[in-house]
């Protein structure tokens, strides 16, 4: 397993795999990986053949500073995890390799992130679409895979991708859940003991009102029954639990067209996310 710093050695890597006929696939991350960032490294391992890993902690996408310095950094378990994996390349940069001096771009996506994460985390997806782009251009990939665990994030690099014409397929690949239901998350290992139990009845109660949705109970009536189940189990601030659609992620107020259902709901301190197809 090759491990690079700088976009110069990556580049010089690319392009003789290109040269040689390879399709590349490419599997961002910020490291502290688990299985569900295992999950993408096969889906791109089935789908290319050589695979990128990127592990950065992105400065520019926490919009608290404290949130950037709490954020688990383990690369040596994470190189770990990868090497047996048979990953072909890990792309590890400096900040200042990502950000040099004068840096002064920013990729910007209206509309789609005005709502959920966007809403609640000023900032957080221009950090993103910014970091995003740049390394879909420095690996030179042919497909990028992101989880749907990260619904929004997922469309707008989609979004980003059709509108500055970067030439690479984006695949979404499904959320890895524990046996209990709880999406896998490096988050969930702040949570207590108790936490913990109560963390997977998030999504329980998504699934119910999934069902409730699908068999005729209005929306709006749905969300405030779950809001007071989730109470009712111990969770704290709903950021928040809508239903929107699919591809614009404008409010849905019935399932004429696909849907999901978002939510984020804080637990002890934790802020978890969850998303579901109804
Ligand atoms: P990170 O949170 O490390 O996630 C990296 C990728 O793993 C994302 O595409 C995310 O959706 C996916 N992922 C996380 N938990 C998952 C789960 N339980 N099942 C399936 N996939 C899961 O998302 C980021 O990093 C950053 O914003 C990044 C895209 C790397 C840009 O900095």
């Amino acid at each position: 397993m090759q491990i690079v710093r700088t976009v110069k050695e990556l580049r010089a890597v690319q392009k003789d795999w290109h040269a040689r006929g390879n399709v590349i696939g490419f599997v961002p991350t910020m490291g502290a990986l688990h299985k569900g960032h295992l999950s993408l490294v096969k889906a791109a391992q089935a789908q290319s053949d050589k695979v990128i890993v990127s592990i950065f902690v992105n400065p520019t996408q926490f919009n608290d500073p404290k949130d950037l310095q709490a954020y688990p950094r383990t690369e040596q378990t994470d190189l770990e995890q990868l090497d047996p994996l048979g990953v072909d390349l890990v792309y590890l940069p400096s900040a200042d390799e990502m950000y040099g001096q004068g840096f002064a771009t920013k990729v910007s996506v209206a509309g789609l992130t005005d709502c959920l994460c966007g809403a609640s985390r000023p900032g957080h997806f221009d950090g993103v679409a910014t970091v995003v782009s740049k390394m879909l251009l420095q690996t030179g990939a042919d497909k990028a895979f992101f989880g749907e665990k990260d619904f929004q994030q997922l469309q707008v690099i989609r979004r980003v991708v059709a509108d500055l014409n970067i030439d690479i397929d984006v695949i979404g690949c499904p959320t890895m859940r524990e046996h209990d239901g709880l999406a896998m998350s490096s988050r969930n290992m702040r949570l207590s003991e108790e936490g913990r139990r109560i963390a997977p009845q998030l999504h329980q109660i998504m699934q119910q009102s999934a069902e409730a949705i699908k068999g005729g109970t209005p929306i709006e009536r749905a969300m405030s029954t779950a809001k007071s189940e989730l109470a009712d189990a111990g969770f704290g601030k709903v950021d928040y639990f809508e239903v929107r659609e699919l591809e614009n992620l404008e409010l849905a107020t019935n399932l004429d067209r696909p849907a999901r259902l978002f939510a984020a709901v804080f637990l002890e301190d934790v802020r978890l996310i969850d998303n579901i197809q109804i």
